[in-house]
């Protein structure tokens, strides 16, 4: 392998794929927070907290709400009219959020 290319690698390796704007995720994310709350903390018994989560992470959840290989009654039809940007910068929102994490015991 030559050297150009390990490092283009390298950089397609850290370079996140498709960042997100999180100001404009933070507007989409009013019709999310009566069950993840714009916070990112769950407001119901049901619904993952989604602050800090792992951004990829939170793409591949909503895009495959969205394209229906992961199933849910409600977030089915709430990510159903999401677009890839938006799907993003939902992402970098709710990931961007900073939390702290204290262990019980
Ligand atoms: C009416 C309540 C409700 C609304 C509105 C809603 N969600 Fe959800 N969301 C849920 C529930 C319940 C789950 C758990 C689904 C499951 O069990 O698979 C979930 C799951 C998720 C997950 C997967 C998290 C994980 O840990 O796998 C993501 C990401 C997510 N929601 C994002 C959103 C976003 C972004 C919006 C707004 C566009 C939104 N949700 C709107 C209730 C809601």
């Amino acid at each position: 392998m030559t050297r150009a290319l390990s490092l283009l690698l390298l950089l397609a390796a850290t370079v996140p794929a498709a960042a997100g704007d999180a100001k404009a995720g933070r507007a989409k994310a009013v019709g999310c927070q009566a069950c993840h709350g714009l916070d990112g903390l769950s407001k119901l018994p049901d619904a993952p907290n989604l602050a800090g989560q792992v951004e990829p992470y939170l793409v591949k959840a909503l895009t495959e709400f969205r394209n229906g290989t992961r199933k849910n009654e409600v977030m089915s039809v709430a990510a159903q009219d999401l677009s890839d940007a938006d799907i993003a910068n939902l992402a970098a929102y709710y990931s961007g959020i900073q939390i702290d994490v204290i262990p019980p015991g």
